[in-house]
């Protein structure tokens, strides 16, 4: 590969989906993974194959399934982890497995509760484990910018010596600074002479907000790959944000040098599709995919801009897929020819039932509203796979809402047995009538932990776009909802975010259930 190529090692559905709240299934793992594919990342880290029954199956259908990237599964440094990474990625044309673990005092002592010459012995057995396999093996010693330099050139010289083919140093808790972290990485260069024959990675938390700034730090003192989750989205405060970081590798070309594999075009679309799936929102004024991040307020600005865009826009919006699609309008009369190919060219490939669906809720919608954009129709798209996947589905409801007497709620749930269950409840506002509503409806003391509720587009018909986080014993769980309603919006993403809970909480049962055999001692 070209010495100033940067690999692209997108970790959204792995480091991304530890954000608190998130919880993807498989269905809209895959939907995310064929989008990453398409905007031409590298590495997809599709999970962490031991974490739960649905994180293997959802790595392993990416492996199966999704073309082109190197499919990645995380393990930590455990024989058990590894053969369950390795089983995930299997089916992959490229598949890799990430080892890790901490070369810190900190961790060290208080996590692991061992010492570094058992973590030096870990890490070496995990690699040569994991080499067993795969070729290509990543290593990982995490917290290692809290760590002892030299202890950890000792860790990271046993990765290679067992064919660790990437060498990833992680800012586990966002702490480092570019020049310190640039000097971290120039000082194991000099301390293992092997690193400069393997792929040396970077992966930066965004605790100080510094998480571009010392992955861009790391790539100039000679990391040539870079990980990264889209909208940033990750631990705590989160990763380095992809598309921060692809377009400064972009958009400073001609000054550093550096190329990465990604088709900037698709940046936009792959933002939308990240956030609606999470129902993490991106800041207005995110850099490169916030909606205001090519507005101009000011006249002096705007005037500026319509003599020479160049006055005061370093980036052009269609070159991170802003405006691609805004040619895209359907209205009441468009017939499902329009509709298949308005959804080909958003990159969705519809047909048979699938196309009927969709059909049918784009006239309902069109009926209400005079245009349908390509923003409702991608939202529609996304809200329609929801609807396949929720356990729970909201049948009917009723709400009575006034300023003289109390909002009153009635629902129809149909439950994932099939049965119709009915709620009612008199709340403090029509939402709150119809969150209760649907508690009494299914039995669940569901706890509200979040709600939100956004415009897909701008203008009195728009389409209300809601996201709620649930809390059902002890596991939290996001669910969203669109319609032009925005109360049967707020009540579709209650019924999903129940039905991601459920699911949690049943993942959790057979995970403690598997704990308890394995302690269980033979009779
Ligand atoms: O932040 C971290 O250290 C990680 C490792 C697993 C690479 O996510
Ligand atoms: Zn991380």
């Amino acid at each position: 590969m070209d010495d100033n190529r940067v690999i692209i090692f997108d970790t959204t559905l792995r480091d991304g989906e530890q954000s608190p709240g998130i919880s993807l299934n498989t269905t809209e793992k895959l939907e995310i993974a064929h989008q990453l594919a398409r905007l031409g990342v590298d590495v997809i880290e599709a999970g962490f194959p031991i974490a739960s029954p649905g994180d293997f199956e959802a790595v392993q259908a990416i492996a199966r399934e999704v073309h082109g990237p190197v499919i990645a599964g995380l393990a930590r440094a455990h024989a058990a982890d590894i053969e369950r990474a390795a089983d995930a990625v299997r089916d992959a044309a490229r598949p890799r497995i990430h080892t890790f673990i901490s070369t810190s005092d900190i961790h060290i002592e208080h996590q692991l509760q061992s010492t570094r010459e058992d973590v030096l012995g870990q890490a070496r057995a995990a690699v040569a484990h994991a080499k067993s396999f795969v070729d290509d093996v990543e290593f990982s010693p995490m917290d290692a910018t809290r760590a002892d330099v030299e202890f950890t050139a000792s860790v990271v010289a046993a990765a290679i010596e067992e064919g660790a083919t990437t060498v990833n140093i992680p800012d586990t808790v966002g702490y480092a600074m570019p020049d310190e972290y640039a000097a971290f990485l120039r000082r194991l260069y000099d301390l293992v002479p092997g690193l400069a024959d393997v792929v040396l990675s970077v992966h930066c938390h965004d605790d100080l907000g510094l998480a571009v700034a010392n992955s861009f730090a790391g790539v100039q003192a000679g990391a040539r790959q870079v990980e990264c989750a889209v909208n940033g989205i990750g631990e705590r405060a989160g990763n380095a944000s992809l598309e921060e970081l692809v377009m400064l590798l972009h958009t400073r070309a001609a000054d550093i040098g550096f190329a990465t594999g990604v088709q900037t075009r698709e940046i936009a679309r792959t933002s939308r599709l990240v956030s609606r799936m999470t129902g993490y929102p991106v800041q207005p004024n995110k850099a490169v995919v916030g909606r205001n991040a090519f507005a101009h307020e000011s006249g002096i600005h705007q005037d500026g801009v319509l003599k020479e865009r160049s006055t005061y826009e370093i980036m052009d919006a269609a070159s991170v897929g802003v405006d691609d699609v805004s040619s895209i309008v359907l209205g009441k009369h468009s017939g499902r020819h329009a509709l298949k190919s308005a959804l080909e060219e958003l990159g969705f490939s519809v047909s048979g039932q699938a196309l009927n669906t969709a059909f049918k809720r784009f006239k309902e919608i069109a009926d209400k509203k005079k245009q349908v954009t390509a923003m409702d129709l991608e939202a529609l798209v996304t809200d329609e796979l929801r609807t396949e996947l929720a356990s729970y589905t909201l049948e009917w409801f009723d709400v009575e809402a006034s300023s003289r007497r109390p909002p009153h709620a009635t629902v129809a749930i149909r439950t994932p047995d099939g049965a119709l269950v009915q709620g009612n409840f008199t709340g403090d506002g029509p939402v709150d009538a119809i969150f209760r509503a649907i508690n009494t409806a299914t039995r669940r003391e569901a706890r509200l932990r979040e709600f939100r509720i956004d415009a897909v587009t701008g203008g009195q018909d728009a389409l209300g776009e809601a996201s709620v986080i649930l809390e059902v014993a002890g596991q939290s769980a996001a669910g969203q909802g669109v319609s032009t309603d925005i109360i049967e919006a707020a009540a579709l993403a209650y019924v999903r975010a129940l039905s991601n809970c459920e699911r949690k909480v049943a993942d959790a049962a057979e995970e403690a259930e598997a704990e308890r055999r394995e302690l269980t001692p033979a009779p």
